[in-house]
């Protein structure tokens, strides 16, 4: 028990779990704000894409909401590797962050062995340790064919993340069945939100890894121009960045095809 209290409180997290009176050490507490994503009660007999999952809360937020099958996808390899291509004077400073995985998994080795893990996905532990049926493959969001269609597919917080954005929701498009869930997070310009212009705003020199900073109508136009016949904003919403004790505006919009 104390090497998962340790794991909880000294480990390296994205997202912050409950589990048995701990709470892990993440630098966003998501269910907070999980009411402003817009998701369905019950997410029974659908299957559900989770693109750019990091530790994966959503993911297994979608399974303990009755999804019969979810699948997280992540760019990074949760072993100390860069997991994205970031701007070039920014790289050294992004392989020192990620560089955190590994050291994350040294610490812990015995805990993640135990569960059979050979790195520091935090996914795939906690659906272990809460023997939970939950999916993990590492990939991109620029190459979602070999996984097929989903009822539902998620993509949070990834897009300003991107080169290529459009690309991106464009093999969103591809992945869905039903409905799209994207939100959009900025941590510079959060006035551009609310603009009704079709606006995407480089920022890519301020921490060479969030590329745009992507409007309201910009994300609905791109999600329209990949061919979903509607889109909607269900939420907007301030979320606190623990690290860093900042709010980063985010806005939620669903597609429809
Ligand atoms: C800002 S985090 C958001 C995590 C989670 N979706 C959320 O909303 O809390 C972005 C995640 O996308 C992943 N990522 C970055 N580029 C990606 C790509 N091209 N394809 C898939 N995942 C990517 C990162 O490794 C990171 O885990």
């Amino acid at each position: 028990m104390n090497e998962l209290k340790d794991l909880f409180e000294k480990g390296r997290w994205y997202h912050c779990f409950r589990y048995e009176g701990l709470i892990s050490n993440g630098t966003y507490d998501v269910a907070d704000y999980v009411e402003h994503y817009g998701f369905d009660k019950d997410y029974s007999g659908k299957a559900v894409l989770d693109v750019g999952c990091s530790d994966g809360f959503f993911s297994i937020w979608m399974k303990e909401h009755g999804a019969d099958r979810v699948l997280g996808v992540d760019s990074n390899k949760y072993d100390g590797s860069l997991a994205f291509s970031p701007s070039i004077a920014f790289k050294q400073n992004h392989q020192e962050k990620y560089a955190q995985y590994a050291n994350d998994y040294d610490v812990f080795r015995s805990l993640y062995e135990k569960y059979g893990l050979k790195n520091s996905n935090k996914l795939l532990f906690m659906t272990k340790l809460m023997d939970l049926n939950v999916e993990f493959s590492n990939g991109s969001i620029y190459d979602l064919s070999s996984y097929g269609e989903f009822d539902v597919v998620m993509c949070n917080d990834l897009l300003e993340h991107l080169r290529d954005p459009i690309t991106a929701i464009e093999q969103l498009y591809l992945a869905t069945k039903e409905k799209c869930i994207i939100t959009v997070s900025s941590a510079y310009k959060p006035d551009l939100f609310n603009r009704k212009k079709a606006l995407a705003l480089f920022q890519g020199h301020i921490s060479g890894g969030s590329f745009f900073s992507l409007s309201e109508e910009a994300v609905k136009a791109m999600c329209m121009s990949a061919g979903f016949r509607k889109t909607k904003i269900v939420g907007r919403f301030e979320m606190i960045n623990k690290r860093y004790s900042v709010n980063n505006s985010h806005f939620v919009i669903h597609a429809y095809k």
